[in-house]
């Protein structure tokens, strides 16, 4: 049995809470949250777990083996270090870190003091995301062109980072999963409707090797929940809509090619040929990926397994995020990603 502890009680935390909870590998101990009344909801709901106001009280508690960092992304950095140097693994909500230095360095003494680093990017553990990144792996779309990622609804609103650090780790995570390649190039345009120097729209385009484009819609201010992503190969095209409560993937025998033409025209013209076939909607069984997740975790502490999303995964998607706000905050300008 894993003993957790977990420092942030909000929006997100009671979801990790239950789960750590249900599993039968783990168990969760301790609870650390600034505000009195977030450890009230947590007592009242589990009664066994102890309590405080100050982080420090769990790293120091030696019984604890683990601890999940639940709390705003720009007070990850200092949380996840004083853990890895009280020597817990650690668990860190999307993103890693607010930037690409903090995020490097939490990989490198994450590895020195020999601490499992994982970063809770969600959807690598959805099953329709694992049944894409298969398809992909054996080359059914054919060569990869073009991928389109919108996040878009109403609310919910965060003070401490713009949307792009709010949902873009999902969608840069699920990229980078996809696209086993470098990216090169990023350019972001976006706009503060609500909060000063808060962006609450942006448009993100990712430029990688082979000519592959990515291109990305953000925005906390739409009429409607939209969460889709569309994969578009020489062969076939996927659509993933993760609104739909079933048949959320869907594989379209569509292509569109250059083709040499065999009549009608002179040696050496070519034609585009434009084909259209059926449609596939594969029997995906949903499992919950809270809970695929917090099992990883647990299994890479248990079996010292590297976990799929670790620091130097976060840290990519990291890269990601800070080209990205370096692009919107300079114009547009096209920024290179090292
Ligand atoms: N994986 C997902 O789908 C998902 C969804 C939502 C949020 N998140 C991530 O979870 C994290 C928290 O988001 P949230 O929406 O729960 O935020 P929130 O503001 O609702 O909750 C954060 C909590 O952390 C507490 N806190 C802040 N500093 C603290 C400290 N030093 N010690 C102890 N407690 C402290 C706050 O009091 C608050 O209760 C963020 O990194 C966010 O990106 C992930």
């Amino acid at each position: 049995m894993v003993k957790v502890g977990l420092i942030g009680y909000g929006y997100w935390g009671p979801n990790l809470a239950r789960v750590i909870n249900e599993s039968s590998h783990s168990e969760l101990v301790y609870c650390a949250d600034l505000l009195d009344k977030s450890l009230e909801d947590i007592k009242r709901k589990y009664p066994k777990v102890k309590t405080t106001n100050n982080y420090q009280d769990i790293l120091s508690d030696s019984s604890v083996d683990a601890v999940f960092v639940v709390t705003p992304t720009r007070t990850h950095f200092k949380i996840a270090k004083d853990c890895i140097m009280a020597k817990k693994h650690v668990f860190v909500e999307k993103p890693l870190a607010y930037s690409s230095h903090e995020a490097r360095e939490l990989v490198k003494i994450a590895k020195k003091k020999n601490i499992k680093l994982m970063v809770g990017h969600l959807f690598l553990f959805n099953s329709s995301v694992i049944y894409i990144k298969n398809l992909l792996q054996k080359g059914a779309l054919g060569k990869i062109r073009h991928l389109h990622f919108q996040r878009r609804s109403l609310g919910p609103i965060r003070k401490d980072v713009n949307v792009l650090w709010d949902l873009a780790p999902h969608d840069f995570s699920m990229l980078l999963y996809f696209i086993n390649e470098k990216p090169i190039s990023v350019v972001a345009s976006g706009e503060c409707y609500l909060q000063k120097d808060t962006e609450d729209v942006v448009n993100i385009s990712i430029k990688f090797e082979n000519n592959i484009i990515s291109n990305f819609i953000l925005s906390w201010i739409d009429p409607i929940k939209i969460r889709d992503i569309t994969i578009v190969g020489s062969k076939k095209m996927i659509l993933f809509d993760d609104v739909q409560i079933s048949e959320k993937v869907k594989i379209f025998d569509k292509n569109a090619n250059v083709i040499k033409a065999t009549r009608g025209v002179s040696f050496g013209e070519f034609q585009i040929a434009l084909n259209s076939g059926g449609i596939y909607i594969p029997r995906i069984v949903n499992k919950e990926p809270l809970k695929e997740e917090l099992n990883h975790f647990i299994s890479c502490i248990k079996e010292n397994k590297n976990p799929i999303t670790d620091g130097k995964n976060g840290l990519e998607v990291v890269k990601l995020l800070e080209a990205s706000q370096k692009s919107l905050r300079s114009n547009s300008r096209v920024v290179e990603i090292n």
